[in-house]
């Protein structure tokens, strides 16, 4: 770089409102150019890249380490993560506040108290992305305020070039920006953004190893997340997951179940074992290993309520079936996302089943285990969807009797194939499916609650309701929510109530046994 060219560069990275840093900083040279400013390993991120499954070997390493020159740096600092999106975020999340917890930071919901703020974000829909476009601008007069404020953008949205390029062209005042794959190198992103003082920015369009033993924070002491496996190698067409968290890479059972064991010796009472497509779990461990003997070895565990999340139909096997029907600590509450009712748009979805594949799938589970409650996600307005198609899933609603489903407007995503198609719904037309979907799921879910009036159920406590500090609240087996009076003491505790009264989405109860604890 020649001595004109940093004098640019310099001018530019000092104009914080210009709109086309990265056109100036690429008319001056290359994107390397641009990596030699912000940082000396600069690559894009590439969907493309993202996409290609490798052969390779994923390795799992079990040491992890801070820089010594970090592992102080954050004593008497706070640091505030953002989380938007899905419960693998979350679970991110926890890994992130672990390692900024070991180089001493605490944790601090006030952003002007904070040294660091990351926002951990989501690309799954459009509005997901603006949500954190929206924050990113609440956070630059924040930054000019307090310049040592690092401000870092992670998740899913940095794995996507075409983020990171508007980052760096309206928002230059962020710190770093690191992917999905890299978490575990936040403690040296860190140390080159406070001492570079350069934007950096590390994202892999690769997926890393597996690394064990990370610090976590958890958000609480009754329930946990145990990530069973990484990505996903389903590439549903409307679906960007795969790009930005690679391919399936499933943990080994023995790390999992030792996590479990110490949930449950820490007094964890409710597990979610996680994953993008956990019914894929063990297909490349090259064992004859799949959720079904995980969960069966698990069931065995003293913890006293285990689920999994998310399910796809295609993988969903005889053995998980045959496992789950033991009951026990393996609750019967299955969330399985159909997407659509239509034979045809479930085909250009690529979702490899059809209709009757799910309804089959669905009369084996019930048949397995009679009480199973269903769940769902459903895409509405996805393209070519007619309205014959759109009535075909409102009747699949309807003939498995979900209790609940979480319903979106498809929303292109950039990489994707269905993004190269005509988006042809009208607005107007997503929107009235999506209402008339919502009023079905709000039938459905209401008629499932009236079925509680006057059951006793199994709920375990988790704290003060938000709207009331005076009524506890809690979940039953079956993921209802039920609020109830009580005492503070139970809280963390499986109790029985006895429902009183029933509405859409939640459920009123009194406590009948006086705090002894049921499992
Ligand atoms: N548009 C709308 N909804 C989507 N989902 C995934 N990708 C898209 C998209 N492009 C939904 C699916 C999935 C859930 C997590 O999000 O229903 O199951
Ligand atoms: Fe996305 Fe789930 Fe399909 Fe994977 S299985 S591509 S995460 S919708």
């Amino acid at each position: 770089m020649n001595e004109q060219q940093r004098k640019e560069m310099d001018q530019i990275k000092k104009s914080e409102d210009s709109a086309d840093n990265l056109d100036r900083l690429k008319n001056l040279g290359s994107d390397e150019l641009i990596g030699k400013y912000f940082q000396s390993t600069y690559e894009p991120p590439n969907l493309k890249k993202a996409k290609k499954r490798r052969r390779e070997e994923v390795q799992v390493h079990y040491d992890h380490s801070i820089p010594p020159e970090m592992q102080q740096i954050g004593k008497g600092k706070k640091f505030l993560i953002r989380t938007y999106g899905c419960q693998m975020n979350e679970h991110d999340t926890e890994v992130m506040a672990g390692l900024l917890s070991e180089m001493g930071y605490e944790t601090t919901n006030d952003t002007k108290e904070a040294d660091v703020i990351l926002l951990n974000t989501c690309a799954i829909r459009e509005n997901a992305e603006n949500k954190v476009f929206g924050e990113i601008g609440h956070l630059k007069p924040l930054k000019l305020e307090n310049p040592d404020v690092i401000v870092g953008i992670c998740g899913c949205m940095s794995q996507e070039e075409s983020v990171v390029n508007r980052i760096l062209k309206k928002h230059p005042f962020i710190d770093m920006i690191f992917g999905t794959h890299n978490i575990h190198r936040l403690p040296n992103l860190l140390k080159e953004a406070m001492f570079n003082k350069e934007m950096v920015v590390e994202v892999w369009s690769k997926e890393g190893d597996i690394i064990e033993n990370l610090p976590k924070v958890r958000k609480g002491k009754i329930k946990g997340w145990v990530n069973i496996m990484y990505g996903c190698d389903k590439f549903c067409t409307y679906c960007i997951v795969p790009y930005t968290r690679g391919k399936e890479r499933s943990r080994r059972p023995e790390d999992i179940i030792q996590e479990v064991r110490q949930l449950a010796a820490q007094g964890y009472k409710e597990i979610t074992l996680l994953g993008q497509n956990v019914n894929a779990y063990g297909k490349d461990l090259g064992i004859e290993y799949g959720l079904g003997e995980l969960m069966n070895e698990i069931h065995k565990i003293d913890i006293p309520r285990v689920r999994f999340t998310t399910s796809h139909p295609r993988d969903f096997d005889d053995r998980l079936i045959e496992v789950l029907a033991q009951g026990g600590n393996l609750l019967d509450h299955i969330h399985l996302p159909v997407q659509s009712g239509s034979s045809e748009v479930l085909r250009v979805m690529a979702r490899r089943y059809t209709r009757e594949d799910y309804l089959n799938l669905v009369a084996k589970i019930k048949k397995a285990i009679p009480n199973a409650t269903l769940t769902t996600d459903i895409i509405v307005g996805f393209p070519n969807e007619t309205d014959e198609q759109f009535e075909e899933t409102l009747t699949l609603m309807e003939e498995v009797g979900f209790e609940s489903a979480y319903t979106f407007i498809y929303s292109p995503r950039e990489g994707t194939p269905a993004a190269k198609w005509e988006d042809n719904i009208p607005m107007e037309v997503k929107k009235e499916r999506l209402q008339r979907l919502n009023a079905l799921v709000n039938k459905q879910s209401a008629e499932a609650m009236k079925n509680y009036q006057g059951q006793t159920v199994k709920v375990l406590v988790e704290g003060e309701s938000k709207n009331n500090p005076d009524v506890l609240a809690g979940y039953t087996e079956k993921s209802k929510l039920v609020n109830f009076v009580g005492p503070k003491s139970i809280i963390g505790k499986i109790v029985e109530v006895k429902i009183t009264n029933t509405k859409t989405w939640t459920l009123d109860g009194e406590l009948i046994k006086e705090p002894v604890e049921v499992n």
